[in-house]
């Protein structure tokens, strides 16, 4: 049975990452700073995984005294540890490339077979990527030179943000960056977590992957209001003046700015890939209305 470290076991994607893998028979033990959060089902209402994981580890990949030997006896590391919210005073910098780089030190250290890590699908045309694909990519290019044979998964967005439609939705009105025509193939966090487990076959790998339908932004607001039965609203705000916005938040808060600028990104530019899973928009909009 091959045992597998999961860093990032209480987010999102994590938490499915646990199901799935357990459903394969793996061994899993979840690197986590809060225990009592895996009996707890996640904020989009991702499942409880306290009775899936055989160990668990109590640690911070910030601070690599807490991570010493962690890796000691896994065939394989994944991390989707990231800031995708709160930042409480730490960096991408600090988190998605420090601390993966101290989590990468320690599967180094106990010569782990795979590490695979959770990107982010983003054009290499983007002007200004901002920090934190910046810091992403920082980590992938050590990973990519690593003796540990790495898994990179490129992922578009998650089914998670797209909550935020409905939200805006049911408050009576979807606020869109840009014109609403860039389109992208959202992933939910189910189908994700299957293709990671089926690419840990991989070796040394970048894989990108999005969901099963691609839809414009101002397609995925109408969605929302139709699910609501409710008459749709949809303001446009000029990619511009964000971006004018996006530069007082630099100075202002790094982190703001990096959310920000991520946010003008995804909607300004089509960002699709490979699709992959079954999972659908107005299905999940329908389950959570
Ligand atoms: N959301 C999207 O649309 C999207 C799209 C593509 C890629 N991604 C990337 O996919 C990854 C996973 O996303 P997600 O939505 O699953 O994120 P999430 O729900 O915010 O989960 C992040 C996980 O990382 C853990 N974590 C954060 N800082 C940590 C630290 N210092 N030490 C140990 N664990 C730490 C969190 O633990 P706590 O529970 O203790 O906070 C949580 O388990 C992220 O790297 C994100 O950038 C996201």
């Amino acid at each position: 049975m091959k045992r597998v470290l999961v860093a990032g076991a209480t987010g999102y994607l994590g938490r499915y990452v646990v199901k799935e893998l357990k459903r394969q028979g793996f061994h899993i033990k979840a690197l986590v700073r809060s225990p009592q959060k895996l009996n707890r089902a996640g904020e989009f209402s991702d499942p409880v995984i306290g009775r899936d994981v055989d160990e668990v580890v109590e640690g911070d990949i910030t601070k690599p005294d807490t991570l010493k030997h962690v890796c000691d006896d896994v065939d394989y590391v994944f991390s989707s540890v990231g800031i995708t919210r709160k930042s409480n005073g730490l960096t991408f910098n600090d988190v998605d490339y420090k601390g993966n780089l101290n989590l990468l030190k320690e599967a180094e250290y106990s010569d782990v077979a795979k590490f695979m890590y959770i990107h982010v699908y983003a054009n290499d045309d983007w002007k200004d990527p901002g920090p934190l694909i910046e810091a992403k990519n920082r980590f992938v290019k050590v990973l990519r030179t690593s003796n540990v044979d790495h898994i990179i998964i490129r992922p578009t967005g998650y089914f998670s943000d797209l909550t935020q439609f409905m939200k805006m939705a049911r408050k009576g009105r979807v606020y869109l960056i840009g014109n609403g025509r860039a389109s992208m193939n959202p992933i939910h966090g189910e189908d994700l977590a299957q293709f990671c487990v089926k690419s840990l076959s991989e070796v040394n790998s970048t894989l990108d992957v999005g969901g099963p339908e691609t839809l414009t932004y101002r397609q995925i607001a109408q969605t929302a209001f139709d699910v609501l039965g409710e008459e749709e609203h949809i303001t446009h705000i000029p990619a511009g003046l964000i971006s004018s916005v996006s530069m007082v938040m630099k100075v202002i808060s790094r982190h703001n700015y990096g959310i920000l600028r991520f946010f003008i990104n995804v909607m300004t530019h089509d960002v699709t890939a490979p699709m992959y899973g079954k999972h659908k928009v107005r299905e999940i909009f329908h389950h959570i209305s």
